[in-house]
């Protein structure tokens, strides 16, 4: 998620699930090509699985990026079809690439020809007001036949005209049964199912029919919910770390950060605002750590300020 999933929330995340398969943010062929390389492709060896997922409608942009995706040691290619953003309309690609199914064949194609590890798709389950699933069928069929076998859906239109990408993530309605409706057909292909899921229950349900699905914005906001899903979803033991092991581990990573590439604090601790969510003394511990005033402070003062006079650090 874009200015969210930075390699720093990723970190973070991976403290709390060792299996949760991880995404970048997309990263646009334009910024690989002309851009600083190092700082949108390095991330933490501890970060894996993790996932590059790239933006782009050029085959042979896309190959070369999916090529240097994996020499730096990313385990999945993600193809962008989903992005209903306008910046995104104007270089053709994102949620407009549904529209032309044999052009993202063609993308998959050259990316599946370039490297070795998965080359996988994430997109929506129409654009403006086409509802038919024949459309979202024929899309997924065009690029299976390319060589992905997994689609990441995100069980909702984009809608490209007047809707801000905010919008188009809460506006056109959910249809999950549709994705379940491709699983149906396509039951060799991997199907992941992707929008407003935010329980344990809604998970169940969905992977009862499904092979996986993808969280977004509950496992950012509540981000204690992955700590249990490795004991619920993969077979593995709970997590081992409570949340102020979780913290500490955090402002371990946030002092060699600052060591070694002079990162401030606050770029990392945004990511970890939720941490203490739902439970008493969670405001005011938010409150210390987004506190403009102690920007100049280390951050393992600013933990301690955080906790002072409170017992959360006991939870
Ligand atoms: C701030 C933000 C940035 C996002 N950026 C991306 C992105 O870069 N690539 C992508 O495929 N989806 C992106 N999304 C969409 C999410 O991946 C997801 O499809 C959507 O939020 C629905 O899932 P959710 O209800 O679990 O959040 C973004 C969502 C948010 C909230």
């Amino acid at each position: 998620m874009m200015d969210w999933t930075d390699r720093h929330c990723r970190f973070f995340h991976r403290l709390l699930s060792r299996r949760a398969r991880l995404y970048t943010e997309m990263v646009t062929t334009g910024a690989l090509l002309h851009g600083d390389v190092p700082r949108h492709l390095d991330f933490d060896s501890s970060e894996h699985p993790v996932a590059l997922q790239l933006g782009g409608s050029e085959p042979a942009d896309l190959a070369h990026c999916a090529k240097l995706g994996v020499e730096w040691g990313y385990d999945e290619i993600n193809l962008n079809c989903g992005c209903p953003s306008e910046r995104v309309q104007r270089g053709a690609f994102g949620a407009c690439l549904m529209a032309e199914p044999a052009l993202v064949a063609d993308c998959v194609k050259a990316m599946v020809d370039a490297v070795s590890v998965p080359v996988t798709v994430k997109h929506r389950i129409g654009i403006d007001k086409v509802e038919s699933y024949e459309f979202v069928r024929d899309f997924v069929g065009t690029v299976a036949a390319a060589g992905c076998g997994v689609f990441i859906v995100h069980a909702r239109n984009a809608w490209l005209k007047g809707l801000s990408p905010k919008e188009n993530r809460e506006v056109p309605p959910l249809r999950h049964a549709l994705v379940e409706r491709l699983k149906r057909e396509f039951p060799q292909l991997v199907i992941c199912t992707n929008g407003g899921i935010t329980s344990d229950e809604e998970v169940r349900e969905q992977l009862e029919l499904l092979d996986g699905v993808m969280i977004g914005r509950e496992a950012y906001h509540h981000p204690w919910w992955l700590a249990h899903w490795d004991a619920l979803y993969y077979g593995a033991g709970p997590s081992s770390l409570s949340r102020q092991e979780v913290e500490e581990a955090m402002v371990a990573y946030m002092e060699r950060e600052h060591r070694e590439r002079g990162t401030p604090w606050h770029s990392i601790a945004r990511h970890m605002m939720g941490l203490y969510n739902g439970l008493p003394g969670a405001r005011r511990w938010r409150q210390v750590w987004s506190d403009h005033r102690l920007k100049g402070e280390p951050p393992r003062e600013v933990m301690r300020l955080a906790h002072e006079g409170q017992t959360l650090a006991a939870v």
